[in-house]
């Protein structure tokens, strides 16, 4: 797969990233059986084999279960170690944590931060997190506090590199303000079916900053690639936009899937797809979006169906 570098740094890695989020199956740890985590390592072997070298984490995902599974893997196969760029994120607290009445909450609090990255490097069994992420933005964050916590773990050689997630234009600028090199990426959600932030002007701020957007979610859970809509799914823009998507199919020889995120690819602020599926086929599959070159007319055509009325 071909690669791009991530923000303002050296860091290269594969133009589609593979999100850990489902690996463990179940995020409730007391259903996790050996079957889960079975499946949870045919999927990154898929995803090693296909060329992916970013692979997306969280201390949250299953609950630590993701972390453990990648861990195990990396410690059997040291060498997988060289071909993956880890990024993990921290910052989201369940209710219950630490305490039963604690509630469900953010914190970027240096400890909070600190620790967390301590215990994802011992589940993830590495010595040093590529991409260290703040998962959703704390109501609460004081950039300073950041700033130290971010410099005590680069000091102490435990992070390369930082970034964000769900951050608004404003709050990467408030935080970039207090650090010596600027955040790398900021993960939003963005798909044909989430089009925002190609308006909003979060995409022009990512371009203006050199901070490389990662698309979560980009097939908005699986039914833009799906070869049929649920009737929950069912709406007239649905219909339309699935039909679009199976005619360019057809027209590009390729999946549905990868049209969706060729339409990512497509865009000069160099989104990189975080693929959420666990299936071996899907993930193969998906690598050969970063080869597709949907033309200018394809991709307004996919834009103002998705959108659901003609430009001005
Ligand atoms: N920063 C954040 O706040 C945030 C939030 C959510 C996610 N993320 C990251 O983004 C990654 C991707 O998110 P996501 O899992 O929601 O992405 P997604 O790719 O939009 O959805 C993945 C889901 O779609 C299904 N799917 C994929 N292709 C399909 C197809 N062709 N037909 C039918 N179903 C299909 C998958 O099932 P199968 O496994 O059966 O294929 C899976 O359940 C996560 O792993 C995580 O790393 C970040």
């Amino acid at each position: 797969m071909k690669t791009q570098t991530l923000g303002q740094s050296p860091l290269a890695v594969s133009q589609i990233a593979f999100g850990c989020m489902r690996i463990s199956g179940t995020w409730n740890p007391s259903d996790f059986t050996p079957a889960h985590e079975e499946m949870g390592r045919q999927a990154l072997y898929a995803a090693y084999e296909s060329g992916y070298t970013l692979f997306d984490h969280a201390d949250i995902y299953g609950r630590t279960l993701c972390e453990l599974i990648h861990g195990r893997l990396l410690a059997e196969s040291p060498d997988l170690r060289s071909k993956t760029v880890i990024a993990t994120k921290c910052g989201i607290r369940f209710g219950g944590d630490p305490s039963p009445n604690s509630p469900h909450r953010w914190d970027f609090s240096k400890s909070h931060i600190i620790e967390s990255a301590e215990r994802s490097l011992e589940r993830l069994k590495i010595n040093q997190i590529d991409l260290f992420q703040l998962h959703r933005p704390d109501l609460l964050m004081d950039p300073m506090e950041i700033a130290e916590a971010f410099q005590i773990l680069a000091d102490r050689k435990l992070v390369k590199y930082f970034g964000v997630s769900n951050f608004r234009p404003s709050m990467v600028d408030l935080l970039n303000s207090g650090l010596p090199d600027p955040l790398i990426v900021n993960q939003i959600e963005i798909s044909l079916d989430n089009l925002a932030p190609f308006e909003d002007g979060q995409l022009d701020s990512h371009l203006i900053h050199d901070l490389t957007p990662l698309a979560w979610s980009p097939l908005a859970g699986g039914w833009l690639g799906s070869s049929s809509l649920e009737p929950s799914q069912f709406s007239d823009r649905n219909a339309k936009l699935h039909a679009l998507l199976g005619d360019l199919s057809k027209k590009y020889n390729t999946s549905r899937q990868n049209i969706a995120l060729s339409f990512l690819l497509k865009h000069p602020s160099h989104i990189i797809p975080i693929i959420g599926t666990t299936n071996p086929e899907r993930i193969k599959d998906s690598a050969l979006a970063a080869e597709i070159e949907l033309s200018r007319e394809d991709w307004y055509q996919l834009f103002t169906t998705a959108k659901n009325q003609p430009l001005p």
